[in-house]
């Protein structure tokens, strides 16, 4: 059995008591409010919180790419009884809740087609035309078949392995690394093909109602309410324009989309999401987080804006606490890059340039909050003094603007990318390309719907540096 993070060593062992999620008090003190306080999202009652079903965790079954099925597979599932998969009385160790949890990461709580459907990951053009990523098994870890009715065999994905697992060059899968699903790109594809069967003005109408969800009470200039205007193809090329990596998760933004963090040691992180939206002081905060984004999203109510009358379902307590437990459990994968030649200069490099001021060693963050361009905050404790003056608008125009963004950790950045908050640089040698700040600079990553060129502004560090130094400085960042 690996070792699980200390924060909750002595809790599991000692066999303490799963937190309670949702009390009014725990939730205020997790959230940091948004740059425009007044509007800063106002949670429904504990009372709410726990009046809302439980949703069941299945037994689920792995998807194969078309190609990899085993012989009468599906046939064999049409035969299987529902089963529940998740019963907290028989959790009795660490081992047992890790396990439980791990259920909770791969459980679905979307049964239609989200990103994709169960025609989609039966027909192999998708895979060929989407660039969907298979594992060496030939599986598709995004997402799992589920019986919830003997007979009816349901595609179920949108549970934390559509978009934080990682199918590696080799095949190799890793649960809670930077997904590399091509989602947003799978969207897309699947609304160009229901063009040609549906009048489009009922597909623009569903789009643009999507599209609502982002904007941002009380915000003036909303770039977010731009999608009210634009046409089918406008929309539909918003989305391909997001490369696998990065998604317009709720409450995002569609224009203005995130990368997805890796999860794999975000037990040292004090702030969860690139603008610090949440804080992470034990594993009640990850289990507030985590109902935060899965299903209370639709349901807070920022400044003077309507409250929402929507219930849905939720994850028990003893459900959240397992795969915080099970996140916590999480390793990377054993890293190839040794800390030797060319590395050691390089880590001269990052002394001499001082990087450690923010990713200080060894979690290689100071876990500190930057405040954006255009936002006055009050510097000292965990905001810092420093600037950065990478695009603030994540930072000020989307739902999670704290007006800050957070140092990230550079573990495991041998494994993963694209980087930076939108993703929009693919590797390390573009991020240390002088030219990446240049207006004529095509992003590797996210370039965005408003045309090729963009220069990815900020972070000047380590951009004025010898090519030798460079190459130095990048050989010993792989090997964190
Ligand atoms: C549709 C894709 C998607 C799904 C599904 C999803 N996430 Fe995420 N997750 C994201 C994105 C994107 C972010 C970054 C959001 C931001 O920074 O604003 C994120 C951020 C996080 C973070 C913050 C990490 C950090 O260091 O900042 C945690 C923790 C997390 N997700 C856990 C989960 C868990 C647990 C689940 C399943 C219950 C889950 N996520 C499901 C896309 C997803
Ligand atoms: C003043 C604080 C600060 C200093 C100094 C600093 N960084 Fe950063 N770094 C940040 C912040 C904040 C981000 C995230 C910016 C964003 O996404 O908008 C970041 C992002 C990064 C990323 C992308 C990480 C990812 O996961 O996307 C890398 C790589 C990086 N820094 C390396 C370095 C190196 C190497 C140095 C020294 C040459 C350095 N940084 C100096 C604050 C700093």
């Amino acid at each position: 059995m690996r070792q699980i993070g200390w924060l909750l060593v002595a809790a599991v062992m000692s066999g303490a008591e799963v937190p309670r999620t949702w009390t009014e008090a725990a939730v205020k003190a997790a959230e940091v409010p948004l740059a425009k306080l007044s509007y800063s999202p106002v949670h429904i009652s504990e009372q709410a919180y726990y009046a809302t079903p439980v949703r069941t965790i299945y037994k689920t079954y792995p998807v194969y790419h078309p190609k990899r099925e085993p012989a009468g597979y599906m046939e064999w599932l049409k035969q299987q009884e529902p089963q529940a998969a998740f019963d907290a009385s028989a959790l009795k160790t660490e081992a047992d809740w890790v396990r439980a949890g791990e259920l909770v990461f791969n459980s679905p709580v979307s049964f239609g087609p989200v990103f994709f459907g169960a025609a989609e990951v039966r027909n192999p053009a998708f895979y060929e035309e989407t660039g969907m990523p298979v594992a060496k098994d030939g599986t598709i870890p995004f997402a799992r078949w589920v019986v919830r009715k003997k007979g009816e065999v349901e595609l179920g994905s949108m549970g934390c392995n559509t978009c934080h697992t990682r199918v590696m060059a080799d095949g190799t899968v890793v649960p809670g690394a930077q997904g590399n699903n091509p989602a947003d790109r799978q969207g897309a594809w699947m609304l160009r093909r229901a063009a040609k069967f549906a009048p489009p003005g009922e597909l623009l109408k569903r789009l643009r109602e999507f599209g609502k969800q982002f904007e941002v009470p009380g915000l003036v200039d909303d770039p977010n309410r731009r999608a009210a205007e634009m046409s089918f193809d406008e929309l539909l090329a918003a989305g391909e324009a997001i490369p696998a990596g990065v998604t317009a998760r709720a409450h995002t933004s569609m224009l203005l989309p995130p990368q997805i963090p890796d999860i794999i040691g975000v037990q040292e992180r004090h702030f969860l999401d690139h603008t610090g939206l949440v804080r992470h002081r034990s594993v009640g905060d990850l289990m507030r987080y985590t109902t935060m984004v899965q299903d209370m999203i639709g349901r807070a109510r920022y400044g003077d804006g309507p409250a929402s009358t929507r219930v849905g379902m939720r994850y028990s307590d003893e459900q959240l606490y397992a795969l915080g437990i099970y996140i916590y459990s999480l390793r990377p994968p054993e890293n190839p890059n040794k800390f030797a030649g060319i590395a050691l200069k390089g880590k001269a490099v990052f002394e001499k340039e001082r990087c450690g001021r923010c990713h200080t060693a060894p979690l290689y963050t100071n876990n500190k909050l930057i405040p954006v361009e255009g936002f006055a905050a009050v510097v000292g404790g965990e905001v810092s003094s420093l600037k950065v003056g990478t695009d603030p608008r994540y930072a000020l125009q989307s739902r999670k603007g704290t007006g800050y963004y957070k140092v990230p950790s550079l573990k495991g950045l041998w494994y993963r990318g694209p980087l930076e908050h939108h993703g929009s640089v693919a590797t390390l040698e573009e991020w240390f390309d002088p030219k990446r700040v240049s207006a004529e600079h095509v992003p590797g990553g996210y370039q965005g719907p408003d045309g090729k060129a963009r220069g990815v502004k900020g972070h000047a560090f380590g951009l004025k540096l010898s090519e030798g130094d460079r190459a130095a400085l990048i050989a010993f960042l792989r090997t964190l």
